[in-house]
Parts: C-alpha cells; sequence; structure tokens
C-alpha cells in the first residue's frame, strides 16, 4: 500500500555526544537496530546507524551530528559493533555481491589480493561485515581517511576461521597512527584523529569499505559533521539560528537544520529493500562465470520508491515566519536531486518555485557571495547551506519540498525539457514546511546584505592531468549487454584508458603541488566524482569534441570536493594537495563506486 506522506515531524539530528569531560574526544560505534522510519503505525525499521555506546539512545540513522571546531583536533574511536546480544557477528540486510573486487574477507587475504574475481558460487555473502568510516570533505591525513582497504570486522567470537579481519591497508595505518599520536587500535574498531584545518563548513562521515559502501550507506552509516569557528566562518548571530547543542530540551526551536535527503523501498513489513539480481535492471540472469567480470548481484545503479528525510518517510517542519538555514546534502546512493519549494505538491513538472533559496554556501564552505537560486540540483553526496525565508508567509501556509530531478540516471539539462522529472506523487515529493506564529523576533541578517568570510581562491596550477571516466561492454561476456564503468587516464593520442582499482597508481601528485585535474567523460551518464583530502575549484567545461569553455555557474564557484562531471564533456578543476599520503578518487554513484569507478592516488611517494 501507498505509504501516507506528511504524518510525522522531521527528526533534527542531535549532537552527538563526546566519551567524557573532555569535549573533543569520541567513540562511535556502528550497530544494528530498529528505528520508526515509516510512518506511525507502521512497522519499524531494522536498520544500521552510529551512535556512543555510553549513550545506547543515540543511536540513530542519520547519526548524531560531531560538532568539530576549526584548527581544535578531534578524536574518534570508530567502532564496528554489528554483533547480537551474544557478541556473534551479524550478517548483511541487504544482498552482498561477492564476485566484485570487495572487502571479501574470506578471501583469507584483505583488499588488493582478492582480485581476481572471487570465484565460488555467487549467493550473496552472509558472513560478518567490514565497515570503515570516510569523513567525506576532511583534510586529516592518511591514516584517518577512511580508505577503502583499511575496513575492518567487528570483534565477534564466531568469525570463521581463516577470515581476513582486516583489510590489507588496516594495519600499516594502525601502526603509524599509533607512532604519531601514541592511541593503540583495538580489535574492531579504528582510532582516527581529525585536525579540523578546513573552512567552516558541512562535511559528513560514511562508510566506505570496498566494494560494500553502497550497502553499509543504504543500510544507514551515514551522519553529519559540522566544522565550525576560523577565519572563514560568519559570526554568531549573523545567520539564522541556534544550531541543536547538546542537552537541548526536548522542543527547543533550532532555526539551522542540517537536512539529508535519501532514497529507500521498503518491503511491506518495514524492511528496507535493495535488488537482490541484476535481471530487473539490465536483464542480465547469468549463470555467473567464474572470473566474468559480470556481477551477478550488483545492479549498476539502484533508485528507491520513497523519500526519506533525516531518517522519516515525508516529514513535516514546522516553521516561523523567519529565516532558516538549512545545510542540505544529497544522501541518495545514486539519485541527482533538483530541490524547489512550491505551494501545490501534485503540480505539474516543472513547477513554479514558492521561493528562492540564497545558497550562502558549498562542499568547502562559504561561496564568494549569496547566491539566489529557484532550485537546487545537488549530486549524490553534494551539499548546499541556504538561507530559507518563510517571513512573508502567512501563519497557515503549507509548502512543499519537491525533487524535480530524474527518477534515473541524471545527464544534465532540465526536468519537462531534457528528462522527465521524478513521480510527482512519490519521489517528486520530499518533506512539508507548515507556517505556525512567530514566538520570538528573527535577528538574523537578510542574505541579500550577507558580507560572507574572505574568500582566498588557489594559485596557479603547474601540471595537468587528463582523465577518463568510462562505460564499457564485459570483456568476458560482451554478448549479455551489461556494461560497467571505470575511471581511468588518456593517451597520447586522447584515446581512453580505463583503469581498475587494483591497476597501478597513476595520479601521483608531489606534496603541495597545484594541479588541474580533467575529467574527460565519455559516458551518457552525469558522474559526481570526488576527490579525497581536498576541496577543490571549479575551472570551467567544454565539449570533447573541442568549442567553447563555459565558467562555472555561481553557486560553483567555492570549494568542493564533488563535481558534475557531464556527458561527453571535460570538467577541469583546481586541487592543491597537502602532506603525502594514500586516498582515493571516484564517482559518488555508491553503484558506481563500489564496482570499479574508483582509483587510488598517492600523494608524494608513500
Ligand atoms: Cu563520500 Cu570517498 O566518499
Ligand atoms: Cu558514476
Amino acid at each position: 500500500a501507498e505509504i501516507e506522506k506528511y504524518a510525522a515531524d522531521l527528526p533534527i539530528p542531535e549532537v552527538m555526544p563526546p566519551d567524557g569531560a573532555d569535549p573533543d574526544t569520541y567513540t562511535i560505534a556502528a550497530r544494528q537496530f530498529r528505528q520508526q522510519i515509516l510512518p506511525p503505525g507502521r512497522p519499524a525499521t531494522t536498520v544500521w546507524g552510529y551512535g556512543s555506546p555510553a549513550h545506547p539512545e543515540t543511536f540513530r540513522t542519520p547519526s548524531c551530528t560531531v560538532e568539530a571546531t576549526w584548527n581544535r583536533p578531534v578524536q574518534v574511536r570508530w567502532v564496528n559493533q554489528l554483533v547480537d546480544g551474544k557478541g556473534r557477528f551479524l550478517p548483511h540486510l541487504l544482498p552482498v555481491d561477492p564476485t566484485l573486487h570487495w572487502a571479501n574477507p574470506p578471501g583469507g587475504v584483505a583488499g588488493r589480493d582478492a582480485h581476481p574475481r572471487f570465484t565460488a558460487t555467487p549467493g550473496p555473502y552472509r558472513g560478518p561485515v567490514p565497515t570503515v568510516t570516510h569523513l567525506h570533505g576532511g583534510t586529516n591525513g592518511e591514516t584517518s581517511d577512511g580508505y577503502a582497504e583499511a575496513w575492518y570486522l567487528p570483534d565477534a567470537h564466531d568469525i570463521p576461521r581463516g577470515y581476513a579481519r582486516i583489510g590489507s591497508f588496516y594495519e600499516e595505518f594502525a601502526k603509524k597512527s599509533e607512532q604519531a599520536h601514541g592511541v593503540p587500535w583495538g580489535p574492531g574498531d579504528a582510532v582516527y584523529h581529525y585536525d579540523n584545518p578546513g573552512r567552516a563548513t558541512t562535511l559528513w562521515f560514511h562508510d566506505h569499505s570496498l566494494g560494500l559502501t553502497r550497502l553499509n550507506v543504504y543500510a544507514g552509516l551515514a551522519g553529519f559533521y559540522l566544522l565550525r569557528g576560523g577565519p572563514c566562518d560568519l559570526e554568531d548571530g549573523v545567520l539564522p539560528g541556534p544550531a541543536p547543542r547538546l542537552g537541548d530540551p526536548p522542543g527547543t526551536r533550532h532555526c539551522e537544520i542540517p537536512i539529508v535527503v535519501q532514497d529507500r523501498s521498503f518491503r511491506p513489513d518495514g524492511s528496507l529493500f535493495y535488488p537482490s539480481s541484476r535481471a530487473d535492471f539490465d536483464g542480465f540472469k547469468g549463470p555467473y562465470v567464474p572470473g566474468s567480470d559480470i556481477a551477478p548481484i550488483w545492479n549498476p545503479e539502484y533508485y528507491g520508491n520513497a523519500m526519506i528525510v533525516n531518517g522519516r518517510t515525508w516529514p513535516v517542519l514546522r516553521v516561523e515566519p523567519r529565516r532558516y538555514r538549512f545545510r542540505f546534502l544529497n544522501g541518495c546512493n545514486a539519485r541527482s536531486l533538483i530541490l524547489k519549494t512550491v505551494t501545490d505538491p501534485a503540480a505539474h513538472r516543472p513547477a513554479p518555485a514558492a521561493f528562492a533559496w540564497w545558497q550562502l554556501g558549498s562542499e568547502g564552505g562559504f561561496l564568494p557571495a549569496p547566491v539566489r537560486r529557484a532550485d537546487l540540483l545537488l549530486a549524490p553526496a553534494e551539499r548546499a547551506d541556504v538561507i530559507a525565508d518563510f517571513t512573508s508567509f502567512p501563519v497557515g501556509t503549507e509548502l512543499y519540498l519537491i525533487n524535480e530531478g530524474p527518477d534515473g540516471v541524471y545527464s544534465g539539462g532540465t526536468p519537462g525539457k531534457d528528462f522527465t522529472a521524478a513521480d510527482a506523487r512519490t519521489t517528486g515529493q520530499v518533506m512539508k514546511f507548515v507556517v505556525e506564529p512567530l514566538t520570538a523576533p528573527d535577528p538574523s541578517t537578510p542574505p541579500e546584505q550577507l558580507t560572507l568570510p574572505h574568500f582566498e581562491p588557489l594559485g596557479a596550477a603547474h601540471l595537468t592531468r587528463r582523465l577518463s571516466l568510462n562505460e564499457l561492454p564485459s570483456a568476458r561476456l560482451p554478448h549479455v549487454g551489461a556494461r560497467q564503468v571505470l575511471l581511468g587516464t588518456l593517451d597520447a593520442q586522447g584515446k581512453p584508458k580505463p583503469r581498475g582499482w587494483h591497476d597501478p597508481i597513476t595520479e601521483n601528485p608531489a606534496p603541495g603541488a597545484t594541479e588541474i585535474w580533467e575529467f574527460h567523460n565519455f559516458t551518457t551518464d552525469a558522474h559526481p566524482i570526488h576527490i579525497h583530502e581536498i576541496q577543490f575549484q571549479v575551472v570551467d567545461r567544454q565539449p570533447l569534441s573541442g568549442g567553447a569553455r563555459r565558467l562555472p555557474p555561481m553557486w560553483e564557484r567555492g570549494y568542493k570536493d564533488t563535481v558534475f562531471a557531464y556527458p561527453h564533456e571535460i570538467t577541469r578543476v583546481k586541487v592543491r594537495f597537502g602532506k603525502a599520503g594514500r586516498f582515493m578518487w571516484h564517482c559518488h554513484m555508491l553503484e558506481h563506486e563500489d564496482n570499479e569507478m574508483m582509483r587510488p592516488f598517492l600523494v608524494g611517494s608513500a
């Protein structure tokens, strides 16, 4: 039966409590629990999420928000507690494809050695589940980055003999980290140190296990990490607030709210649905050929049929006639969002906007100046820090946040012209705002009068790398029509040279180097490309066939860590690398990332 909308309030993530008196030391575990995501009266959903073991009430998805201060180090012990009450490992909630190049504990040797593909019968893997947490957008060094092959299993007592308990980079990073910080990593955990040198901004953390990220994130392993203060933040009181704080009494009015939009599908019993075969997607029904490059369970993309916001389907936010600061995150696996507020959720698409957003920030903090936008295009993992102004709406007004992005792959363009907007009855709706009486005056500065913090662009680049985004038919089974996406380089003739995760490193910038990375997109999809450890600037875009270069729109002129590379175009970004270390760059459509639109890169020599 259709899920009723606007039946529950928007959950506002609380602040993650630290372990004790030290405000910057945390233990954060991943656990399995039940949460009411569907409307009241419907079954709860078994999910995975993060929380503080000392405060069991904090476990939820999205998790509580970590609040960090510029240049003040934070330590997090990330614990994999995907175990039951008796200390036995919990299998995955969702179908794990063991034929991918993935973390692969039964392979016995982790990570890089698990390639070529696992050759056993390809039923879904039911063993203990690896996790490793990435702070997306942070600059914290390789040992704290959440490298996909630095995963670890829970410290369960029934891990089968011969299973790898850690990925191939776990031990190296554990040793280096222990040397630098003197804090040992334990069985089933990793201790990460975040120095928070970046600009004040909206970061988020999520699981990043090799070949499992799509499933671990879909199950719920994600949360916000807000970096505040320093020379690139605004003073308190200028922007709408307050934000949630530790120990806020229930019912506190918050005017600064992180909002993560995700798509999911649910079974009638409330459980999460994720496809367990590729047959529905491109018709590949097997049989599985050992060593083949066609993964039988993995799907090239997945789009849910329900929208959840901060872990609730189609919620309601009661607002006052004042300004709000929303920190939007597209937390979907593959779906691109085009968010808009309208007065009628069922109106034809594209629908006229009820008000325009003022966008103040992107992934890397404040933009050079506020930008007015009728709608917000957000790729998976992109963030938009915006002001929503409800001041002029009479009490009782109902406004709807809708989504005009497509129910499928986005290739650029506008809804109603280049593609059909999402189903206006389901995924085309997101949440509702109801205007209630004003309880106190709004002291915040109107966005059009705001002066944003000083914006320092990057200096000249000294090297250009030509990189390719590719979609290829199967090399082994060309007749089945299944395809795979890969990153790569270009050869001297400008022909793409696709490369897999396990191929030798080709991107090896020097520490401190400023470079241009060109993403040559030879596919028909817009891929959101994310580079770890840095925030880049978008330089321009140009058709692959040559022709004029296009400057990025104003809202892409701040610092970013994820950018759309549109089909048949070159997208250029300017990057300044920092300290030496091993990191990753990848497509943030999580299904693409998992198989294997992801490449390692190495800053410096080790
Ligand atoms: Cu949010 Cu490497 O990803
Ligand atoms: Cu992609």
